[in-house]
Formats: C-alpha cells, structure tokens, sequence
C-alpha cells in the first residue's frame, strides 16, 4: 500500500468560494500559474479574454480543443496535487455549488476588501460550516482602496461566526499599498505591482527589527502605524491554532492582491502547509478512512449536455478512499450492480484526459448513462457501504409548472424527472394532483429558464411557469404525520415529492416558527435527505 498512501497524502482538495467579482477567478488563474498548468505569460490575450479563460473553465476547454465544460482543475505544486473545485456563482448560483462543497476538504473565501462580507459567501460560508471544514480567507483587492483592516475582520467575525487569525497584515492599500507583515517571519513584504500573467515579482523582505530599511521602502509613517497595529494584534487577535483551523472555527487570514499578482504564492504556501489531506467521511459502517480503504466514491454533481452533439450525461464522483484503476470492476450500491466505470475522466485545466488511475482526493467524470443519483456510492465488489447522503438543499423559488400541449404528457413527465434526477431543479406536487401539473422548486431562478430551455430543446415540450410566493421549504422530520391534523397558518402550502414525503411551503420564517408553536412535537428540517 506504500506508493498508494504517498499519493494520497499529497492531495489537497479545496473549493473555492465568493460572491461574484470578488476575484476568485484572478485568483484560481494565478494558482493555476504557479503549478504551470497554464502559461499566459507569453500570450497575448487581453484582460478579459485572459479573465474568462478560467472564468468559465469552459474557455479553456474550447481553446485547446477540448468540447467539455468542467469545474475541477487540478496541477501540482510544491510536491502536492492540487484539486481546486469551482463553485459556480454570478446566475449560475444553483444547488450545484452547494454540492460542490460536500466534495471539498477545506475551503478557500475570496472577500473584496472594499466590500467585505457578501451575500453569496454568506450562503456558501453556512454549508462549509454545517460540514465542519477548514475555512482559509483571502482578502483581496489590497490595490484598491480598502475598508479598515480591523473593521473587515470584526464583519467576519460577526457576521459568519468564526474567529480569525491574521497571518499577514496589510500596510496601507490602494495607490499608497506598499505590502504585507508577515507575522510568523516578522517580516514586511514589500508590494510590487508585477505584470499580469507573470510570476510573483522580487519583493523585498525586510526584518521588522531593520528600521532603516523600513523607512526608506515603506515611508516612516507606515512604520509607525504598523508597529502600533502590529502591537494592537497581539494583544486582540485570536492565537493561530491548528487543531482550531481544522474543526472549522477559526479561519487564517492573508491579504494581496489577485490582480497584481502580490500575496497570491505567499498565500499558497501557507494554505498547503495548514490544509488537510484527504479527510475520512462518514459512511453507515462508520468513517471510512482514505488510505486504509480500497477504492471507494461518491456521486455529488451530473451534468447534462456535456456535448451538445450527443446529449449526453457526466457524473462527477470524488474517490474518498483508496485508488481508482481504469477497468476495474466496482460496485455501484444504489443500483445493486458491479461495472466498470464507462470513460472515466479526469478534467485538468489543459487537457480532458481518459484516466488510468486516480486516487482519494481526486474527482472524476464517468459517462453516466442514467443510472447514477446525486449521492450515490461506488465501492469495491466485496464492499457493501454507502455514504451518508448529499442534503437537499432548501430551494428558495417557486413556481408552478403546467405543459402547453397536453398531448406531450409523456415526454413533458419524462424531461421533467430527467433534470430533477440530475439535481438542477427539485420537484414538487401538490395532494390530489397528478404529474400534469407541479411546482418546481430552484436555489437559483437562473435554473428556472434552464428549465424551460431544455424541455422546448432536447424534449420538445412547451411549458408554463407561474411564480408562486413562497421562500422556505422544509421538511417533516416526525413519520406517520397525519397532515389533516397539522395546523398551520394561512399562507402555508401543503405539498409532498416525488416519494410522497410531505413537505411544507412559507412565505416568510415568521409562519415556520408559528406553525412549530401550534403543533407540538412537530419536526421541521431545511435539508432535505437523498
Ligand atoms: P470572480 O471570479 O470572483 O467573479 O471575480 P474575477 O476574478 O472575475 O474578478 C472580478 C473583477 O475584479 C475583474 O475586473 C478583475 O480583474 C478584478 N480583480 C480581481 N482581483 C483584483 C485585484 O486584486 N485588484 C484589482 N484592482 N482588481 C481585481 P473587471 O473589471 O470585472 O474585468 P476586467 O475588465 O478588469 O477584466
């Protein structure tokens, strides 16, 4: 098992998580840099050009040749092997990006330093809390004028709940941003404004006990603001602790600047040395642990049409223990069958390529042909486990959903199941009702026209969608409810899914508490379980 556990413990897989223009892009593209996956050094490509390359991964893809969208990259650096995970977000914010969460070890937060906490990080901050995993923040943004220092790490404190711990401190910001503290060297890293696309430029490192070389880089007013704030910290900053970092409580903080390229390697080293290898994940024999395990995986993203010339599926699996061999037999335990897993593909940033091995840590891409649901697990044959399941995450849009044409009811019920199975939209009817009329409930009201576009395209069935008012979804915990007895208010809708499983729609959260007042006893869940 030798070589297979060196493998392993080199992975680090992370996700990446921000509120749209934050710079997460920048930031992955310089990651990206570092490992040499990519080289815009010497291409002429515009900004935005340059930007949207990685942006939308798919950029990437089609330059090289390559017909497939991905969201996983992976490149190596330093002795590691890197997977960084994309959580889509602009109006692709879908449930999708929480999911992408469940298959990362720890996370990484990009904050705009002139806009601190957003509400995007917000939402993707509470799932990686629920998960417990290591949270690492980059504060970006540091040649832009930027809110107070302090002032950010208090709205992170406050608003996300989790302590922090600067490992570098910025001095100054904007035009007059002249570097970074570090705390465990006590040095100052002087800024440098290096070109886009290049390696990180030759900063200065200056002891913090050289006064004079302090003042003449830094100018004697930022010498002496950043020992009375160097003082200040000390004193009120929590202690960096690691065990603290890795049970999801306090998260390191580093400051730079994505664009420029300043603090990006800093950042990376740091990162890497704290973040985890591979975590053991919870199964219902008890933790599975990556090493000591053959292979094993679980299915958290499908994704349709990953060639539009054959309508095709990919499922996304992150391989939690042991290693994956192509042809290998393995068991798929939702469908009770041993196969072989049909093309599996590991999606790097340079090329799409047909795997003949990956390990714990890594994600891969199988041609799906229908028969894989989010959460699923695959094992070894001899194996029989399954992983706990994926939550369904709590949609916070609806609308009700009728097919023009009725004569199309097939296709309308088969299209509909088919992208619910895949996770983009979750499916609801009403008591009483049958399939010729449901609610479609979605995280993001972008998946509502995807919806709507994908049943016109690949299943030729025109529909409807009235909005409805609702905003909260939750889930009845208590079995053998008797819903006739259940008393709610007004404004409350009954529904259940496709199980049968009854499920309870508000307008606001003030009628979820009512409702729980009213019925003693009464459990309700915002996740959903597979
Ligand atoms: P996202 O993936 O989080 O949505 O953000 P992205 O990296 O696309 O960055 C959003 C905008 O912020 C981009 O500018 C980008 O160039 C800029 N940006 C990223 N990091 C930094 C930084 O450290 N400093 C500064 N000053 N800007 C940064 P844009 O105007 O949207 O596009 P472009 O026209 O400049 O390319």
């Amino acid at each position: 098992m030798g070589s297979y556990a060196d493998e392993i413990n080199k992975r680090r897989t992370f996700a990446i998580i921000s509120h749209p223009d934050a710079g997460k892009t920048t930031l992955t593209e310089k990651f990206l840099l570092y490992g040499g996956a990519i080289n815009l050094a010497g291409s002429v490509k515009g900004k935005a050009t340059a930007r949207h390359a990685v942006s939308d991964w798919m950029e990437i893809e089609k330059e090289r040749g390559i017909s497939v969208t991905s969201s996983v990259l992976q490149f190596q650096y330093g002795g590691f092997c890197i997977n960084i995970l994309d959580t889509p977000g602009h109006q692709d914010f879908s449930e999708d990006t929480y999911r992408t969460l469940m298959a990362a070890d720890s996370a990484v937060m990009v904050i705009d330093a002139s806009k601190g906490v957003e509400a995007q990080t917000r939402k993707l901050f509470k799932v990686c809390v629920m998960r417990r995993i290591p949270i690492f923040t980059f504060i970006n943004k540091m040649d832009r004028d930027a809110n107070d220092t302090f002032e950010l790490l208090d709205e992170i404190e406050k608003e996300l709940g989790i302590a922090t711990c600067p490992m570098n401190w910025p001095i100054g910001s904007g035009k007059s941003f002249k570097g970074v503290y570090d705390r465990e060297d006590k040095c100052v890293i002087t800024y440098s404004d290096t070109e886009k696309g290049t390696k990180e430029g030759q900063a200065l490192q200056i002891p913090i006990t050289d006064e004079d070389a302090l003042v003449s880089n830094i100018g004697e007013q930022f010498k002496e603001q950043l020992m009375d704030e160097i003082d200040l910290l000390d004193g009120a900053s929590a202690e960096y602790d690691l065990d603290r970092v890795r049970a999801g409580e306090l998260t390191p903080v580093f400051f730079g600047s994505a664009l420029t390229n300043f603090g990006v390697e800093i950042f990376l080293q740091y990162f890497l040395k704290m973040t985890t290898t591979p975590l053991p994940r919870k199964a219902d024999v008890g933790l599975i642990d990556p090493v000591e395990n053959e292979f094993s995986a679980f299915v958290f993203k499908i994704q349709a049409n990953m060639n539009k010339a054959h309508r095709d599926r990919v499922a996304f699996m992150r391989i939690c223990s042991g290693r994956y061999d192509a042809n290998m037999e393995v068991k798929h335990m939702q469908g009770g069958k041993v196969m072989r897993l049909s093309q599996p593909q590991q999606i790097m940033a340079d090329e799409r390529k047909i795997l003949s091995e990956a390990y714990a840590g890594d994600i891969i891409g199988v041609f799906d042909p229908g028969i894989f649901s989010i959460g699923d697990t695959l094992c070894m044959p001899k194996d029989s486990f399954q992983y706990e399941g994926i939550p369904t995450f709590a949609p916070e849009h609806f609308a009700r959903v009728r097919q023009l044409d009725t004569m199309k009811r097939k296709q309308f019920v088969k299209g509909i199941t088919q992208i619910a199975q895949e996770g983009a939209i979750q499916i609801f009817q009403e008591f009483n009702t049958g399939m010729e009329e449901i609610i479609v409930g979605v995280v993001g009201v972008l998946q509502f026209d995807v919806l709507k576009y994908r049943l016109e395209n690949e299943y030729n069935v025109e529909i409807r969608l009235d909005n409805l008012p609702y905003e909260h979804i939750r889930w009845i915990e208590n079995k053998d409810i008797d819903l006739d007895k259940l008393s709610g208010t007004s404004d409350m809708k009954k529904i259940k899914d496709l199980k049968g499983n009854p499920l309870l729609l508000f307008v606001n959260p003030w009628s979820i508490k009512m409702t729980e007042d009213r019925n003693d006893g009464l459990i309700l869940s915002e996740f959903g379980r597979n």
